[in-house]
C-alpha cells in the first residue's frame, strides 16, 4: 500500500456520463499502491478520480499546457521523460488516434509501464462510422485547439497494431452496439 496518495481524498470530482463509463471500464484493473500514468490526461479529471477511488499514486503526461489537476509532465507527443517500467500502469484514453504515429506512442507506454497499459479509444466499422466518428472528434476539439489528424482505427487495424506490442497477454473489449464505437485494451506486460 502506498504511503498516501497525491491527491486530495476530499471533493471527489463527480464524473460526467463520458467520464462514469471510462472508469467502470478501467477501475476494475487498478491495484491499490500501484504508480499509474496517464497519457494526454487532459485536465487531469479521470486520473484524479481513479486516485480517489485507488490508493495510487498519479501521475499526468501532456502536450499542452492543460492547466492539469494532477501532477503532470509536459511531453512531446511521442517521447515520455520517464525511465523504462516507472509506472505500474499506464492509461491513454481517447488520445491514440491523435497521434501523427499512434504505434510508436503504444510502444513508448509499454516502455514505461512494468505491469499494464490500458487503452481506451473509438473503432469504426463503416465509411458512415468513420464520418461520424470525425465529425464528433473536430467539434469537440476544436473549441480546446487539439489537433485532430482523424487516425481512427478499424477492429483489424487495432488487433494488428495490438498484437505487435510486447505484451504477454491482451485483453479486448468492443463496446457499445450504438452510437460512437470504443474500445478498450488491456495489454498485460
Ligand atoms: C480527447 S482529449 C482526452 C483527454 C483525457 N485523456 C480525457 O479522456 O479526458 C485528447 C488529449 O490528447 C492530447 N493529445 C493530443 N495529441 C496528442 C499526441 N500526439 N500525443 C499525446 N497526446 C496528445 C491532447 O492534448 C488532449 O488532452
Amino acid at each position: 500500500m502506498l504511503a498516501k496518495s497525491n491527491i486530495s481524498k476530499s471533493n471527489i470530482s463527480k464524473p460526467n456520463i463520458r467520464e462514469a463509463d471510462i472508469l467502470e471500464k478501467i477501475l476494475p484493473y487498478v491495484e491499490d499502491g500501484e504508480r499509474l500514468l496517464d497519457v494526454g490526461c487532459g485536465k487531469g479529471k479521470i486520473a484524479k478520480i481513479i486516485s480517489q477511488k485507488k490508493d495510487v499514486l498519479v501521475v499526468g503526461a501532456e502536450i499542452y499546457d492543460s492547466n492539469c489537476c494532477i501532477d503532470c509532465k509536459r511531453f512531446d507527443g511521442c517521447n515520455l521523460p520517464f525511465k523504462d517500467s516507472s509506472f505500474n500502469t499506464v492509461v491513454v484514453v481517447d488520445v491514440i488516434h491523435h497521434a501523427d504515429d499512434g504505434l510508436k506512442l503504444l510502444n513508448e507506454l509499454c516502455r514505461v509501464a512494468s505491469k499494464k497499459v490500458i487503452i481506451r479509444d473509438h473503432y469504426y466499422s463503416s465509411w458512415l462510422g468513420l464520418l461520424f466518428l470525425k465529425f464528433v472528434d473536430w467539434t469537440t476539439n476544436i473549441i480546446h485547439g487539439v489537433s485532430t489528424p482523424f487516425n481512427f482505427r478499424t477492429k483489424k487495424e487495432w488487433e494488428k497494431d495490438l498484437a505487435s506490442l510486447p505484451a504477454k497477454n491482451l485483453k479486448i473489449e468492443y463496446y457499445p452496439k450504438f452510437g460512437i464505437k470504443n474500445i478498450v485494451a488491456v495489454l498485460f506486460l
